[in-house]
């Protein structure tokens, strides 16, 4: 039986959360480091579980994003992955279902760098191409993250915040990648 459930990582006991790294481990073949796993954890986790297997995972963690002057809090979803065998099932729909609810349900914008072939699959979903120019406020300022342009989405949750989708993106700064 398919069972969807999200929880927040405190609330993640050590072996779900060894499962839920083993998922992506294999989801990204191999290409998950440290830091990628560290990011999508503090938040709130998604998981499909088909009886006792994790078949899809994904999370999403509070950031503050600057756009317009302000700095936004930001749901950024991290690490949507369904099992290889198990894709094309809806399963990577139920995931990003959980965590949209929680994106419109507690912070003014969604955001996410998407790996090149799953663009399309949030584009579907409504998440919105940024066009603009990407940075980043690390701690020697502000840096340009030109790679990133072309791969970040939003998700706008609220009208009282206006985005202008070719203007600057900046996000906080973190270790690993910063998108
Ligand atoms: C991207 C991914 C999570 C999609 O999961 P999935 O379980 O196959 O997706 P679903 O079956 O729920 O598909 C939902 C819809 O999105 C579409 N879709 C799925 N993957 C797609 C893709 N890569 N590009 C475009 N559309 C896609 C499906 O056709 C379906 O459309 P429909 O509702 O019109 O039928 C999955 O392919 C995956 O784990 N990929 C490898 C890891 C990855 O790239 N993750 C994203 C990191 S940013």
């Amino acid at each position: 039986m398919i069972k969807v459930c999200t929880a927040h990582t405190a609330d993640m006991d050590v072996d779900t959360l060894a499962t839920a790294r083993a998922l992506l481990h294999d989801v990204f073949e191999g290409d998950l480091s440290e830091q990628d796993w560290e990011h999508s954890l503090g938040g709130v986790n998604a998981m499909v579980w088909d009886g006792a297997e994790l078949i899809g995972y994904g999370s999403v963690v509070q950031r503050r994003i600057m756009h317009g002057g302000r700095a936004l809090r930001t749901g950024y979803v991290e690490a949507v992955g369904v099992r290889a065998d198990r894709r094309g099932q809806g399963h990577g729909a139920a995931v990003m279902n959980a965590l949209e609810r929680v994106v419109h349900g507690a912070y003014e914008l969604g955001a996410l760098c998407a790996a090149d072939e799953a663009g399309e699959f949030y584009a579907a979903r409504g998440w919105q191409l940024w066009r603009g120019p990407s940075s980043a406020l690390t701690p020697t300022g502000v840096v340009r993250t030109e790679e990133e342009d072309g791969a970040l989405y939003v998700l706008p949750v609220t009208r009282t915040v206006p985005l202008d989708l070719d203007g600057e993106l900046t996000c906080d700064w973190r270790e690993g990648d910063v998108w």
